[in-house]
């Protein structure tokens, strides 16, 4: 298996990755504590979408003693949104909710414009845009949210970078990201780009402000250097918790932009959504009458990790659909319809909230607002 924020593909151990990048598991009693703050446990938590962590108990326990903490996560726009990056947007804004925690939210268009060498500026400004939209459609709160371009909000993120990079060895970043010497020095520089949204909280606001990053385990590689360097600029390391990929609806892999068949763009009309899903690879058997007999596997199916991560919330419905696939009650052709419908249900939603985001967009960027949010 390959992780990298830039590559992810094979067959993903989650167990060995959270070893190999050394983080911690998600235990039951930190599950029992973010259930009492929020009266419920959500489903990415009960499902261990969300599984891992770096420091999440010290970020709960500062809560507790009434010093609360930030968010920050980010998108990289060089394309549509998939439904794979709404999971931790969904997560993300729960945890706003919840504990009423300000966002920073990050818009990587430098990282879009230099790690792709044919890519024009204007690709990445214009899909930071539209990127905009779906991220507000989420539900985020306007009052406590920011979106941060690293280019147009330069600004607000230089002198920070600066000061990270300082603490950044050329050898490091090479060792983490796996720069060559062909790579350009723009990327090379960029590491310390991702990490400043990080300590934004605590430089803005001159008090020590726990960060918590809600992200898929692919970002994890900055936060290791955010870690190191946190320290030697007096602010306190950012926590992290990660979650799985939403696989693609091919055989294996995790959702990707770059497999337009395999991936559901938010943006989607309800017709090619249904067309990819009903193309979809599961488990099922080579005959009705085969599937009929041994039943099928869920735990390679397409179809079914798209109800189990995003679109059956229920647990008792995900468990009989579990129990129906394995036992050949139900087949293939009639799992994708149930999934079309929800999905199609989805998209309608999100494309209405979506068109209302346009009307509201200034609220939540930067450039219109600065960067101070309550307290
Ligand atoms: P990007 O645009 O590749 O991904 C945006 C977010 O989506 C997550 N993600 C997924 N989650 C579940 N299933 C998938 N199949 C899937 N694919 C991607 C990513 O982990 C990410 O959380 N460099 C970053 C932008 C960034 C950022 C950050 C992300 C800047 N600061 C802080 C997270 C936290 C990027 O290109 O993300």
């Amino acid at each position: 298996m390959v992780v990298t924020p830039w590559e992810v593909s094979g067959r993903i151990d989650y167990e060995k990755l959270s070893r190999e990048f050394g983080t911690e598991d998600l235990t039951p009693e930190l599950l029992v504590r973010l259930q009492k703050h929020a009266g419920t446990l959500h489903t990415q938590l009960r499902r261990r979408i969300f599984f891992s962590h770096r420091d999440l108990s010290w970020v709960l326990d500062e809560y507790d003693k009434g010093r609360k903490f930030a968010l920050y996560t980010g998108r990289g726009p060089s394309g549509p949104v998939h439904i794979g990056h709404v999971v931790p947007w969904i997560f993300t804004k729960h945890l706003q909710d919840v504990f009423q925690a300000n966002l920073y939210f990050q818009m990587t268009d430098d990282e879009k414009f230099l790690i792709h060498q044919d890519k024009s500026l204007e690709e990445p400004y214009r899909w930071a845009y539209e990127n905009s939209l779906d991220i507000i459609a989420v539900g985020f709160d306007p009052k406590r949210t920011v979106i941060i371009s690293d280019i147009k909000n330069i600004q607000h993120i230089y002198e920070l970078a600066v000061r990270v990079a300082k603490h950044m060895t050329f050898s490091t970043v090479r060792a983490v990201f796996g720069f060559q010497d062909s790579s350009n020095i723009g990327i090379i520089f960029f590491p310390a780009i991702q990490c400043v949204p990080a300590f934004l909280p605590s430089a803005i606001s001159g008090k020590s402000v726990p960060c918590l990053i809600p992200a898929a385990i692919d970002q994890d590689p900055y936060w290791r250097i955010a870690r190191d360097v946190a320290p030697k600029l007096g602010f306190p390391k950012p926590a992290q918790i990660h979650s799985k990929f939403l696989p693609g609806l091919g055989k294996g892999g995790k959702m990707s932009a770059s497999m337009p068949e395999t991936a559901v763009f938010t943006t989607d009309s309800p017709e090619v959504a249904e067309r990819k899903i009903m193309n979809a690879f599961t488990g099922g058997r080579a005959t009705t009458e085969e599937q009929r007999r041994l039943g099928a596997n869920p735990d390679i199916c397409s179809v079914y990790f798209y109800e189990y991560y995003l679109f059956m919330d229920d647990d008792k419905e995900i468990e009989e659909l579990r129990r129906n696939c394995l036992s050949g009650n139900i087949l293939c052709g009639e799992c994708k319809q149930i999934l079309a419908e929800r999905v199609r249900r989805y998209l309608k939603e999100h494309q209405l909230k979506r068109e209302k985001a346009k009307d509201h967009i200034q609220e939540f960027l930067a450039e219109s607002k600065g960067l101070n949010l309550p307290d």
